[in-house]
Parts: C-alpha cells; structure tokens; sequence
C-alpha cells in the first residue's frame, strides 16, 4: 500500500517538486501545430504547473515562454506576435524563443538594460503536427525522441485532442499497465450498448498477463504480454508503456501513441496520435500536417457518454478523484503492472534527486535513429486483430 507521502511523491509535478523534476527530463507535447495560424498565432497553456505562452512567429518558429512579463507582469498571451518574438502589450517588451528580451521601447539603449533580462523560455520543436517543449535544465536536454508512427511517410496520420482530463496524470498512466480493465470498461460496455465485436474479449479469457521492464538507449518503458485461455502462446503485441508518459498500442488497422502531458496536479491533457500504414507500403497522398479532431468525452450533462474508449478511460480515472488516494486502495494480484509503474517511477526520481540521469534518453545527437517501436514483420492486419485501445 502507498503512504500518503508517496503518494505525493509520485503524483505532484509543479516546479521545484520531485516528479516534476523527473518528468521535466523529457520532452512533452504541448499543443499541435493546427491549432496556431496566422489569424490566431498564440495560445495560453499550462504545462506541468506552469503558466506559458505557445506562439507561431511570422517566420514560422515556435516560442514558449512565461506568461507574465518579466517588466511588470502583464500577460504576453495578449502580447503581439512578430517576426522574431512576442510583444507585450502593456509597455512593449518583446522577446524571443529564447527568453532574450531584444527591445525596450522606453529604456535608454546606452544602458543595456536589455540584456539583464532573461525571460523564462523553452525549446519548442514541431514534429509530426505535434509540438514538443522541454522543460527541464538546459544542459540536460535529450534529443528528441523520432518515433516511428510519426517519422515514417507510409501511412496516414491523425491527431486526436479529447476534452482536459480532470484529473492527475499517473491515474492515466497506470491504466497501461492495467491490462483486465479493458474486460468490463470497453469490451462489456459496449457489447450492452449492441457492439458485441468491436473488441471481442469477453470471448476470450485472459488467464495470465506478465510486464517485463525494457530498457533502450533512447527509450524504456514496461511491456506487456497476455496469454489467453486455451493459448500456448503468449500473445506479443507492441503495446508498451513508455517511460513516464506515453502509451503505444495497437488500434484497429494501425497505431496509436497517447501522450499525457500533465497540466498540473489534477488536469491532464492528452494527444492520441494515430498512424494506420498505406496497404501497398508506398507514402500517403498527403503528408502535409495531419488533421486534429477535437473529441468530446462528455455530454452536454457534463455526464461522461461511455460510447467509445476514449469517454470510457476518462470516466475510469476521473472518477478516481482529482488525486487518487492510493493509501485507500486495495490492490490485487492483477495490478501487479501497477506496482512494477511505480516502483520504476520512484526509482527514477530517487535517481534525479541523487543527481543522476533517468532512464529513456538519448543525450547524443549522432544516435539521432527512429525508434522502432512496431517489430519486423509486424503488419496491420496482425494489429488490428489485437487491436486493444487501453
Ligand atoms: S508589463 Fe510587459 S512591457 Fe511592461
Ligand atoms: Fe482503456
């Protein structure tokens, strides 16, 4: 059982607190790249506790910055976006993607005041129609990680954005280690609702799952293996959970990558990003910026609709309270993934505290590779047939 310290401790994720600075080790999606155009280059979001402004430039590049202007405060989401950096709207300090302040209109240039400042700014790199911020110490920074759904051109893609999760983001997390949920969540809920097929695993008993801790140069995580009633074999599917925040999984006739970026301690936003390859292997038509849908989990109740996955998971985890209160639970031998998630993720923590580098990244640039998460000889139809949405 989880003390209520631990608990804690493995949850909050604000500035100066042990998990946020674990979690600010990695790169997070912090919006999609459809969602900023010229009409409207900029966006209020919080990230990880953290009050920021996302902005396109007018020559394309991305900033993220603090929203309150380091002059008197005043927020830059109402500043004017330039070519190289954000203005304030109240005095009219304007800095760029790196924090540097380049103008003060009403300053004496011989001062150089400027140059005293030093805006709060984080690296923002577009990939996939994703837009990916680090937040953590510069001279930690990781490269990128080049995930294969989202770097390979043979395929079609899709982003989804479902409504803000309320609720704190390890409740999402631990669903992916959580494999008999998608028993009674998905598969039973919607063969009540008369879709007995659409994941048929009330058909098929689960009789053991097993986790296995994977650790790669540029990435680590938990991966999951099922073995069903009647089966020999364990049944392998690409379906890990990535370390700290992301799931992979099988959907039907592709891919998918769920990313949870926490907003703060008790609101997490998630993008699914979806990859479904070309039959005949050759790149898509398109391969400009892939669509965004926008899914609602809710109805206009503000109950949650249980019609698809999506609704389902989130009325699982935010029905678990804004921060679960894991002291009360009453764990089973089928949560053992649970326990092995955190166990990793104190372990992480512990080893940020003591100074040292957490598991999952690439810190050299020349080992720059798309990571393959799909093995050999894995095809879309084999994913579709396991295909299990968590
Ligand atoms: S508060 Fe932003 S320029 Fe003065
Ligand atoms: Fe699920």
């Amino acid at each position: 059982m989880l003390s209520r310290e631990e608990n804690e401790l493995l949850t909050r994720i604000g500035p100066g607190t042990p998990a946020g600075r674990l979690l600010r080790r990695y790169w997070h999606v912090v919006g999609v790249a459809a969602e900023l155009d010229k009409e409207k280059p900029k966006k209020r979001v919080k990230i990880l506790g953290e009050d920021l402004v996302l902005y396109r430039d007018g020559r394309g590049g991305y900033g993220l910055v603090g929203e309150h202007c380091s002059h008197r405060g005043a927020s830059l989401y109402y500043g004017f976006v330039e070519d190289d950096g954000i203005r304030c709207a109240y005095h009219g300090w304007k800095y760029d993607a790196c924090g540097n302040c380049i103008d003060q209109p009403f300053e004496s240039p011989e001062v150089r005041y400027k140059e005293e400042i030093k805006h709060r700014a984080y690296p923002v790199v577009k990939s996939a129609g994703l837009l990916f911020a680090y937040l953590g110490p510069q001279e930690k920074k990781p490269v990128l990680p080049r995930w294969d759904i989202l770097a390979r051109d043979d395929g079609v893609k899709k982003i989804e954005v479902p409504q803000v999760l309320d609720c704190n983001w390890l409740q999402a997390m631990e669903n992916s280690v959580d494999p008999v949920h998608t028993y009674y969540l998905h598969s039973h809920t919607l063969k009540l609702k008369g879709d007995p097929d659409h994941v048929p695993f009330h058909y098929q008993k689960l009789n053991k799952i097993d986790f296995e801790l994977v650790v790669y140069p540029s990435w680590a995580g938990i991966q999951k293996q099922r073995f069903f009633a009647g089966e020999e074999a364990k049944v392998e599917t690409p379906h890990p959970l990535i370390f700290p925040n992301i799931l992979f999984v099988p959907v039907r006739a592709g891919y998918a990558m769920h990313f949870r970026t926490p907003i703060d301690d008790a609101h997490t936003q998630i993008y699914q990003f979806r990859f479904r390859p070309t039959d005949d292997g050759k790149p898509a038509a398109d391969n400009g910026d892939p669509p965004v849908a926008f899914l609602r989990t809710k109805d206009e109740r503000g109950e949650f609709h249980m019609n698809d996955f999506t609704s389902q998971d989130h009325m699982a985890w935010e029905t678990q309270g804004p921060l679960a209160d894991r002291p009360a639970e009453h764990l089973g031998e089928s949560d053992r993934g649970i326990l092995m998630f955190r166990k990793l993720l104190r372990d992480q923590i512990r080893a940020v505290e003591s100074g040292g580098d957490p598991i999952g990244l690439n810190m050299d640039a020349k080992k720059d590779e798309v990571i393959k998460l799909i093995p050999e000889g894995y095809t879309a139809f084999e994913a579709a047939q396991a295909a299990m949405e968590t």
